[in-house]
């Protein structure tokens, strides 16, 4: 792997490790609830913290690791969100960008940001056809 020019890689247990997937998770996390315009919407859905954090490794290991131990339902979970906004996911990419910066593996981060980036897209276009099918389509990708 080359670690100075990062590339798209399918999911493996060489991108990172599982410690480095939980601090990720907490320190975003950490960051979103204080956030003004996202904290309330995560501490208004989410109740029991510990079962989310299990929830969003297992996500994330699967998606960087490619473990199988995630068991959800994304989409229509934040269909179920109300009052969404493409500004809403842009806070929520930043924060995510800005946490994996933090970290020291430049693999990790290019391939986390790219999935993120891709899958806020696809649960925001869902979520406007779900909530808003008379309005036109705005997508998060330029
Ligand atoms: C505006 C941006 C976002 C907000 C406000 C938001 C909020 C939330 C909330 C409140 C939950 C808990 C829902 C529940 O347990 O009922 C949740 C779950 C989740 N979110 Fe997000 N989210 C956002 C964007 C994203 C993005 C971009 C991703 C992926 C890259 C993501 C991945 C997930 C996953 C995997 C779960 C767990 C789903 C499950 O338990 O089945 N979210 N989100």
């Amino acid at each position: 792997m080359n670690m100075s020019q990062p590339e798209f890689a399918a999911p493996h247990p060489d991108i990172c490790t599982e410690e480095e997937i939980s601090w990720l998770v907490h320190a975003f996390y950490a960051k979103a609830r204080k956030d003004p315009k996202l904290g309330p919407i995560f501490e208004g859905h989410v109740s029991d913290w510990d079962a989310h954090f299990v929830q969003m490794i297992n996500f994330w290991s699967m998606k960087l690791r490619g473990t199988s131990r995630f068991r959800g339902a994304p989409m229509p979970k934040h269909v179920a969100l109300p009052g969404l906004t493409a500004e809403l996911f842009g806070r929520w990419l930043h924060l995510f960008r800005e946490t994996t910066g933090e970290m020291e593996n430049p693999v990790l981060k290019f391939n986390a940001d790219t999935l993120a980036l891709h899958i806020g897209d696809r649960l925001w276009l869902r979520y406007q056809m779900e909530r808003y099918p008379d309005r036109e389509l705005v997508g998060l990708i330029e």
